[in-house]
C-alpha cells in the first residue's frame, strides 16, 4: 500500500460490483477521491453511501448510465465534466458477457457496445479533462480472453453469426487494440494509457446469463478463480503506482508488462477499428 494521496480523482465504470467495486474500495482507502458510474440508481446509491461511511475523508460522487448506450455515455461524460475540473485516472472497467445476441435500443450488439464502444466514447469525451490534469492515466480492463481471436470486421457485431464467447473475446481484443492506438495518438502528451488482465476472478461476471456456459463458469470460479482482492491488484497498481509513471501503450498481467497476441499488435487492424468505431459513433462524438 502506498501513501495516502487526497489530491487524486479516479473515475471508475462498472464500479458497483466485482473487480470495479473492490478497486474503488482500495482506491478510497489509498486516499483517492472517487467518481463512480453505475447503472442502477438503488445499487449505486447504496455503494456510494457505504463507501462514504467507510472513507469519510475522501470525496465520492457518481453518475448513472447504461453504458451500452452511446447517448447515455455522452450525457454522463458531460455531467462529469460539469462537476470535475481534474481527472487523474480514468479506469474503464465495465464489461459483460452475453451468451445470446442482445441488441441495445440503438441496434448495437451489447458486448461490442458495452465492452468496446463505452471505453472509446467515454475516453473521447473526457479527453480535455485528462489533458488538463498533469500525468493523467487511462487504464482499460481487458483480458487474456483476447488470446486466440482476431477481429472479423464483417462480424464485429455478430452480423453474420453470433457466438457469445467469441464476441466477448473480440471485445477484449478491441480493448487492447484501442489502448495501443490511443497510446500512439497521445505520445506527445503526458497522458498514459495501458490495458490489463485482472486474472480469472470470482466476481458475478456472466451471471446475467442462463445456460451451460454460465453454469460451467460458475463451477470454474469456485475451483479456479482468484478472489476480488487479488483480482483488483493489477488495476489498483496501474491506477496508483509510481512504477508505471510515463509507461504507456502496454498490456499488463500480475502487475507486469506482458506481450499480448500477434493479432493485438497489428497496426492496420487497430487503425481500421478506430476508423470504424468513429464511424459507428459519429452522432455521439
Ligand atoms: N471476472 C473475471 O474473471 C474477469 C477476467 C478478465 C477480465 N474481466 C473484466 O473485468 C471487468 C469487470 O468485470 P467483473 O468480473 O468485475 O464483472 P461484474 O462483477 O459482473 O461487474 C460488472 C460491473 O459492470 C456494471 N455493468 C454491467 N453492465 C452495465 C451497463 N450496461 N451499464 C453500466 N454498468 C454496467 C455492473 O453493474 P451492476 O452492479 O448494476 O450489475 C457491475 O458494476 C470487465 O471488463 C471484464 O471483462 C473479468
Amino acid at each position: 500500500m502506498q501513501g495516502r494521496d487526497t489530491q487524486k480523482t479516479v473515475l471508475i465504470t462498472g464500479a458497483t460490483d466485482g473487480i470495479g467495486l473492490r478497486t474503488a474500495e482500495r482506491l478510497a482507502e489509498w486516499g483517492a477521491n472517487l467518481y463512480l458510474v453505475g447503472r442502477s440508481e438503488e445499487k449505486t446509491k447504496a455503494v456510494v453511501q457505504a463507501l462514504r461511511n467507510q472513507y469519510p475523508e475522501v470525496s465520492i460522487d457518481y453518475s448513472l448510465a447504461d453504458l451500452s448506450k452511446p447517448s447515455e455515455v455522452k450525457k454522463t461524460a458531460l455531467e462529469i465534466k460539469s462537476k470535475l475540473n481534474k481527472l487523474h485516472v480514468l479506469l474503464n472497467n465495465v464489461g459483460a458477457f452475453f451468451s445470446k445476441k442482445v441488441l441495445t435500443g440503438d441496434g448495437l450488439e451489447s458486448t461490442f457496445a458495452l465492452n468496446h464502444l463505452s471505453y472509446f466514447l467515454l475516453t473521447h469525451h473526457l479527453m480535455d479533462l485528462l489533458k488538463a490534469t498533469p500525468n493523467s492515466r487511462i487504464v482499460n480492463t481487458a483480458s487474456q480472453a483476447h488470446v486466440g481471436v482476431d477481429l472479423d470486421f464483417a462480424n464485429l457485431q455478430g452480423e453474420k453469426k453470433y457466438n457469445g464467447w467469441n464476441a466477448y473475446q473480440m471485445s477484449k481484443l478491441e480493448n487492447i487494440l484501442f489502448t495501443y492506438e490511443l497510446a500512439e495518438r497521445l505520445k506527445d502528451t503526458d497522458i498514459t494509457v495501458n490495458a490489463f488482465h485482472p486474472g480469472f476472478v470470482a466476481s458475478k461476471f456472466a451471471e446475467n446469463n442462463k445456460g451451460i456456459f454460465s453454469g460451467l463458469l460458475k463451477v470454474a470460479k469456485v475451483f479456479a478463480a482468484i478472489n476480488l482482492d487479488k483480482g483488483s491488484d493489477t488495476g489498483f497498481f496501474l491506477c496508483t503506482s509510481h512504477m508505471v509513471e510515463g509507461v504507456s501503450g502496454k498490456y499488463f498481467d500480475k502487475s507486469r508488462i506482458k506481450k499480448s497476441t500477434k493479432q493485438s499488435l497489428n497496426i492496420e487492424t487497430r487503425k481500421k477499428l478506430w476508423t470504424i468505431t468513429e464511424d459507428i459513433l459519429r452522432d455521439h462524438l
